[in-house]
């Protein structure tokens, strides 16, 4: 089932989906992806006797029950951003709204917890997947800067799991059918968007999921349009001044003003991206998740024997200022690629980048030696149909535990296939399977698993 048409029928939110497949293993694959849903019942039916086909049926239903047809509600105050911020009475709220990949959504509430730990944070409100919703009360004279719109923006922004903050200004249900982007931009007539009347220039954008009739493009115009006329200012689509975000995701609008991408130098420092490249929120993610970050001084040694062009040791080296780090890649113009990277970042002096194959990792480290594998192997998107992931999943089992120390972590991504992952762990004793999430990058769904390793 296409991922669209399983986000489409989660956002229905029927009381029961029993879905008949006759692909169980593409089944399997799929089940993790109606996140709101639980396994009820499962049966196999033998359809066609004599033959090898069989139909499996599985009942889901839902995780915290939803009245059927409702657009859950999303909970969100009223801000009133024409007001003059030194007008403005005490206590006072800022609400923003924090971006990343689908799945994450949890590991942005406990990084923002740390920074801000009195703030109300909602991951995915009304049900919008890679939506976190922060409401951050000051009760200080806003003359102090700690108190100032700013100051949380720019704390908001140094988050490693966040791709975008949006200071949050008004949300609304978009009806199924009759909802244009005329009529987006005419629910928008009263908006006082902060800040545009002393901008330069501006530009509308939106980011669209679910099955509208329209284009992105024709709410960013109608809206953008309404715009110009109200406030007499110029839309420019290269670095505007000003970004408003009307956002409909399923069945909400959620307009705001975008701060733009949470981009830290070393993150822009990156010359060498090909395709493969990981998002570096996930990568973030991945290293959140080993709990490595709650101690970032240690003299820890972290291994990614899959490294690509290196986005997880560039990001490990920059929230671990005393990480030892190693790679391992088998393409050597892919090794040259992290390498150029790596030298970017300026990690160069502690890390150390071999051109070998993961599944005789053994033979280039150090038995015993690493506290910490954090990788990305291929999702087996463009791997071929004979590829043996069950043996490489076991081979790699194999190789981490003699470079493993005892009591280190792993995190890695499993595309395809993530049962014979599971398979792979549950032969073996010696990895402790500390808990998965499945994840959305770049329109693949792969899963997170952590293990540990006890020797
Ligand atoms: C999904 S990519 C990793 C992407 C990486 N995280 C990044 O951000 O660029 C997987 C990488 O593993 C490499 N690879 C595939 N099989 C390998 C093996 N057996 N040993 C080592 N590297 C391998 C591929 O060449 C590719 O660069």
């Amino acid at each position: 089932m296409h991922p669209a048409a399983i986000r489409r029928l989660s956002e229905l939110a029927p009381r029961k989906i029993v879905y008949v497949s006759c692909n169980p293993e593409a089944l399997a694959e799929e089940l993790p992806q109606f996140r709101d849903y639980q396994l009820g019942s499962v049966a196999l039916f033998d359809m066609f006797p004599q033959t090898p086909h069989f139909e499996a049926v599985v009942e889901l239903t839902p995780r915290s029950p939803v009245a059927p047809g409702k657009v859950p509600f999303i909970e969100m105050p009223q801000v009133n951003p024409g007001q003059d911020p030194g007008a403005r009475q005490h206590p006072q709220t800022h609400v923003m709204r924090l971006t990343t990949n689908p799945g994450l959504e949890n590991v942005v509430v406990e990084e923002t917890r740390r920074l801000f730990p009195t703030a109300r944070l909602t991951p995915r409100p009304g049900g919008i997947q890679a939506q976190v919703l922060f409401e951050y009360e000051i009760d200080k004279p806003v003359q102090s800067e700690q108190a100032s719109g700013e100051w949380v923006v720019k704390r908001l922004q140094g988050l490693g799991a966040v791709h975008r903050v949006i200071s949050h200004l008004c949300h609304f249900t978009v009806g199924r059918d009759s909802e244009t982007p005329a009529h987006i931009a005419e629910r928008l007539s009263e908006l006082e968007v902060p800040g545009l009347a002393a901008a330069d220039s501006f530009r509308v954008t939106t980011e669209r999921t679910g099955n509208q009739e329209f284009r992105s493009e024709l709410v960013q115009r109608a809206v953008g349009a309404m715009l110009v006329r109200r406030y007499d200012k110029p839309v420019k689509l290269d670095e505007p001044a000003l970004e408003l975000r009307v956002d409909v995701l399923e069945r909400h609008c959620l307009v705001g003003v975008d701060h733009g991408p949470a981009a830290p130098p070393h993150r822009q420092a990156r010359v060498f991206q090909p395709r493969i490249t990981l998002n570096s929120v996930v990568a973030y993610a991945m290293l959140h998740v080993t709990g490595l970050l709650r101690n970032r001084e240690a003299d820890i040694t972290l291994l990614d024997p899959f490294l690509g062009s290196g986005t997880i040791l560039v990001e490990a080296g920059a929230q671990l200022p005393n990480a030892a780090l190693h790679g391992i890649e088998i393409d050597p113009t892919t090794a040259a690629g992290a390498r150029t990277n790596i030298e970017a970042a300026g990690l160069t002096h502690r890390t150390t980048i071999q051109r070998a194959d993961a599944r005789l990792l053994s033979q280039r480290v150090a038995a015993d030696s690493i506290d910490c594998i954090v990788t990305n192997p291929p999702f087996g998107v463009r791997m071929g149909k004979n590829t043996d992931f069950g043996a490489l999943y076991r081979d790699l089992l194999r190789e981490f535990s003699v470079v493993l120390r005892p009591n280190a972590t792993v995190a890695l991504l499993v595309g395809k296939r993530r049962y014979l992952f599971l398979e792979s762990i549950q032969a073996r004793s010696d990895f402790e399977l500390c808990g998965s999430t499945l994840i959305e990058t770049a329109g693949v769904f792969p899963e997170l698993f952590v293990l540990r390793y006890h020797s």
